[in-house]
């Protein structure tokens, strides 16, 4: 049956069939392919949308923003509003889902981004809580299907460092789903949640899936993609000394690439990183702990594994998927 998402939210890949995954990356592709020789149908002519943040973006917010511009649609950049402080929550979400089409939300609590689907009635998109980032994980996939010759159900993917994070969470649920062999790589302390993994690995045997968490960094042996994300997410600014101590010895090294005896291990990264001395972020850490790189080396991250961009740019080509499916079914 033909895959339809009209009037769907996006909040978290668990609520995507492999299918409905697969027909958006189709669509990003393309609506990419579309977007490169310059064709301009308006997909979403009159439509309206608005971007909440409560965290920082570059690439998320940028994404939504050209997509819908792109499509011939409009986007408002909701700074200031009255939501949660002098207004509750459900009475922001039933006025915006008067006024728009789709609402994108970035913060901290996934339940806040389930909430606003519930009460404003029309489709919301998840930009990034503390639990979840799905539409990263579109961008994700797109960029190995364009830079592995496997298929997705027969790529060996590696996470390393945080994986109990956003990123580690949604990469395993995104692998599970898409048939991979997913390995998270990272000490105990932060592996993902027990019952998600649990979760995972249900489904993990209906899609031929599988599920590995090893402290080893030996186990990178054999990968196809090798995936890391800071150390410290948004809103846990003050984990920087622990988090050095327990990642360290799982910075993405040269050497690391190497233990994975692939040559073309592609190198991939939600961004944005620390991978030198160019962020006011990055000196503060050099200063108090005198590391000049932390989740990657500058090294790797410039060499020709690292496909980082080319996922950057994805994120635009995959959210457009995302607003244009299902605001309007194709
Ligand atoms: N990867 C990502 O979500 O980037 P931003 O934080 O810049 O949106
Ligand atoms: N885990 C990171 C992802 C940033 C895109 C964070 O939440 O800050």
């Amino acid at each position: 049956m033909a895959v339809c998402l009209k009037g769907r939210s996006f909040l978290t890949l668990k609520d995507y069939t492999p299918e409905e995954i697969m027909h958006l990356l189709m669509l990003a592709k393309e609506l990419k392919a579309k977007k490169k020789s310059g064709i301009r149908d308006k997909l979403l002519d009159g439509k309206n949308i608005v971007l909440i943040f409560d965290k920082t973006s570059t690439r998320t917010r940028c994404s939504f923003e050209v997509a819908c511009a792109d499509e011939g649609g409009h986007s408002t950049f909701l700074t200031n509003s009255q939501m949660s402080s002098k207004e509750s929550l459900e009475d922001t979400a039933k006025v915006l889902g008067r006024f728009y089409d789709g609402i994108e939300y970035r913060g901290f609590s996934q339940k806040l981004v389930e909430d606003l689907a519930k009460f404003s009635g029309i489709p919301v998109w998840n930009g990034l809580t503390d639990e979840y980032h799905p539409t990263q994980i579109l961008a994700d996939m797109l960029t190995i299907m364009e830079h592995c010759d496997k298929p997705l159900n027969e790529v060996k993917f590696v996470y390393v460092g945080d994986a109990r994070n956003n990123m580690g969470n949604s990469l395993m649920i995104g692998a599970a789903k898409m048939g991979m062999d997913f390995v998270a790589v990272a000490p105990k302390e932060l592996f993902p949640n027990e019952a998600l993994v649990e979760e995972m690995r249900e489904l993990a045997k209906e899609t031929g899936a599988s599920i590995t968490l090893t402290e080893n960094i030996a186990d990178v042996k054999g990968a196809d993609v090798i995936y890391t994300d800071v150390w410290v997410s948004m809103g846990e600014e003050d984990q920087y000394e622990q988090r050095i101590k327990m990642l360290e010895p799982y910075r993405v090294t040269m050497d690391m690439i190497k233990a994975t005896e692939n040559e073309n291990v592609l190198f991939l990264h939600c961004l944005p990183s620390f991978h030198d001395l160019e962020t006011e972020v990055g000196r503060r850490i050099y200063e108090e702990y005198g590391l000049k790189e932390l989740e990657v080396t500058d090294e790797v991250f410039r060499s020709r594994h690292s496909v980082v961009f080319d996922e950057a740019e994805n994120r635009m080509h995959t959210i457009k998927a995302v607003i244009v499916a299902t605001l309007t079914g194709k």
